[in-house]
């Protein structure tokens, strides 16, 4: 375990953090899991200066430049199992919650779970459930935010389609400060989730800072592609998307793009 400024900025009563700083690692969502697979049930912590192997959702890169927050939480599960993917929105409820705390920039989420500023991406979130630990489940809670991120080396779809924090806000931010605050905003909403309040306000707050419902959306399932209006959220997180014909569809898996109103003219 390295001593790290972020580790002294934690206020934390549930999670039971084995904190790693570390300055290159292929992906640190890899990471928690060989830590799991070493010493459950602590909570391992790995916070990367860049990647080497980031992952994304389906299968994809994420690119991990120095400059970006590369965050992964191992959080024992709690909650039965088929709650799991309340974890997901919880996770994305603590890093708008922290954004906004710490910068005052209105980043909102996109189902299921990307970080937008003014439609444009600055973080991801990718969660993977981890079992045959003994008799526990662990969520990895994996998060790429573009902290200092410089996007001007990148591919011009990239630099189109997302931004930084520091761009927003006009001066660097830093990712220690960031990544203690997630982490303590992580912490509250699990002891929440546990309590007698449930799932319930966690379902709330991710509505409040949802930018897809409401909007008119194209999903990609894989074998076809939807389109119609984002009406609602079930509890395990799907989103319900209200076709032509009327008919809601609930979307467990797939990409979202929101579409302007006259796209769908
Ligand atoms: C997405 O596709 O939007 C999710 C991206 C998640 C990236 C983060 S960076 C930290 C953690 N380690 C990884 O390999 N991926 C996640």
């Amino acid at each position: 375990m390295t001593m790290d400024k972020s580790q002294s900025l934690f206020k934390l009563t549930r999670l039971r953090p084995d904190f790693h700083r570390i300055e290159s690692v292929d992906s640190t969502n890899n990471m928690v899991k060989t830590l799991l697979k070493q010493e459950p049930p602590q909570n391992p912590i790995v916070l990367a200066s860049k990647q080497t192997g980031g992952k994304g959702r389906h299968g994809r890169k994420w690119l991990s430049p120095e400059g970006g927050l590369y965050l992964s939480v191992g959080i024992d599960l709690r909650i039965p199992v088929e709650q799991s993917p309340i974890l997901v929105m919880l996770v994305g409820c603590a890093c708008v919650a922290s954004i906004r705390e710490l910068t005052g920039t209105k980043v909102g989420l996109k189902w299921p779970n990307d970080l937008l500023i003014d439609d444009r991406k600055v973080g991801g979130i990718l969660c993977e459930l981890v079992t045959g630990l003994k008799d526990f489940y662990y969520v990895i809670a994996g998060i790429g935010i573009n902290v200092n991120t410089n996007l001007e080396n990148m591919h011009p779809t990239v630099q189109r389609t997302s931004t930084s924090l520091a761009s927003i806000i006009g001066h660097p931010l830093s990712i220690e400060r960031l990544a203690a605050d997630i982490i303590n905003n992580i912490d509250t909403r699990l002891d929440q989730i546990e309590s007698k309040q449930g799932i319930d306000p966690i379902l709330r707050e991710w509505l409040e800072y949802s930018v897809t419902l409401g909007k008119e959306v194209s999903v990609d399932l894989g074998e076809q592609i939807i389109t119609g209006k984002a009406i609602g959220i079930t509890r395990d997180g799907s989103l319900i998307v209200e076709q032509g014909n009327g008919s809601p569809t609930h979307v467990t898996v797939g990409d979202v793009v929101h579409l302007r109103s006259d796209d769908t003219k």
